[in-house]
């Protein structure tokens, strides 16, 4: 949970972008060297083949998802509706993602070495933002029948805890429209920065799946989120007092880390001991 140790990964990011071919042009005595910059969707164009065999077991994920809502769950209790297998299904297996994505970053600091795997992760994040951005429009069309005022019918988050989804949603499609070759090359240092967001916009998800509708996760599929979602907290903690420990917790990291930390303590009291 300490921002400040994602350094590893986003300078395995950045040196991968620049691998780009050196190349050196002599213009009379002076020797210049040129570092190209990554077209858009380079890296996604020369690595095709995982990138094609990762959204294949992707769309069989959400589809497996999809079968459970619609055939198992919506089935028992009588009536198979598309709606809401649709929001449920694209729910599940995005916020699944994203656990999976913030997951293989605590294991990787466990085996330094894997952090060549680091698209992977990359794949996991812009994957599960692709289905929490259908997931948005489906919630949209099925229950507000595209009027999105009606998303606003209380502004309180413990009232209407679809405000944490609201919150979320535009920091994961900042970190979803950065997540290019071209984009970490461009912004440099500040790539690091924007992507800290992410523990603020996994707080609020995490809040938002947690309240909205707790029953609709008592099966296997939301089994799967939580255990994910718990190694998720479980290890950023961890990782969290082990570095910032290393560093006496004197950093500004730190200063953040304790902070989030404590931003999900006051809104657990909040929504599961203050009475409604
Ligand atoms: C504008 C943003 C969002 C809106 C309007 C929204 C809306 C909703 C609604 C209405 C539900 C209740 C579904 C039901 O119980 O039938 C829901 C559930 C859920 N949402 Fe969102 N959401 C948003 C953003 C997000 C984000 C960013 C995530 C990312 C993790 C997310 C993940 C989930 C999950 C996991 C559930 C529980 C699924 C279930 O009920 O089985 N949502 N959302």
């Amino acid at each position: 949970m300490d921002p400040s140790i994602d350094s590893t990964e986003s300078q395995t990011m950045q040196t991968e972008t620049m691998k780009t071919e050196k190349t050196t042009e002599t213009t009379g005595t002076e020797v210049k060297t040129v570092k190209p910059q990554p077209k858009l969707f380079e890296g996604a164009r020369k690595n095709w083949k995982f990138v094609l065999k990762f959204l294949i077991v992707s769309i069989v994920f959400w589809l497996i998802q999809f079968a459970h809502q619609y055939y198992v769950l919506n089935f028992e209790l009588g009536d198979a509706n598309l709606g809401i297998s649709l929001v449920r299904s694209f729910a599940l297996a995005g916020a699944t993602y994203f656990g999976f994505a913030l997951l293989s970053s605590t294991i990787f600091k466990w085996k330094r070495e894997w952090n060549r795997y680091w698209h992977v992760r990359r794949s996991f994040g812009v994957m599960g933002f692709v289905f929490i951005l259908f997931h948005v429009l489906s919630v949209i069309q099925f229950y507000f029948s595209g009027d999105t005022s009606g998303i606003f019918y209380s502004i309180n988050p413990f009232e209407n805890p679809i405000i944490f989804g609201v919150i979320a949603f535009p920091i994961f499609f900042i970190m979803a429209i950065t997540s290019t070759d071209w984009a970490v090359n461009k912004l440099g240092a500040k790539w690091k920065i924007i992507h800290r967001l992410v523990y603020f916009g996994y707080l609020a998800s995490v809040f938002h799946f947690l309240l909205i509708n707790p029953k609709s996760l008592m099966n296997i599929m939301g089994y799967l989120l939580i255990v994910t979602t718990f190694l998720v907290l479980a290890s950023e903690v961890f990782w969290f007092i082990k570095t910032a420990g290393k560093r006496n917790f004197s950093t500004l990291g730190t200063g953040i880390g304790i902070l989030i930390i404590f931003v999900y303590l006051i809104i657990s009291y909040f929504a599961y001991f203050v009475p409604k």
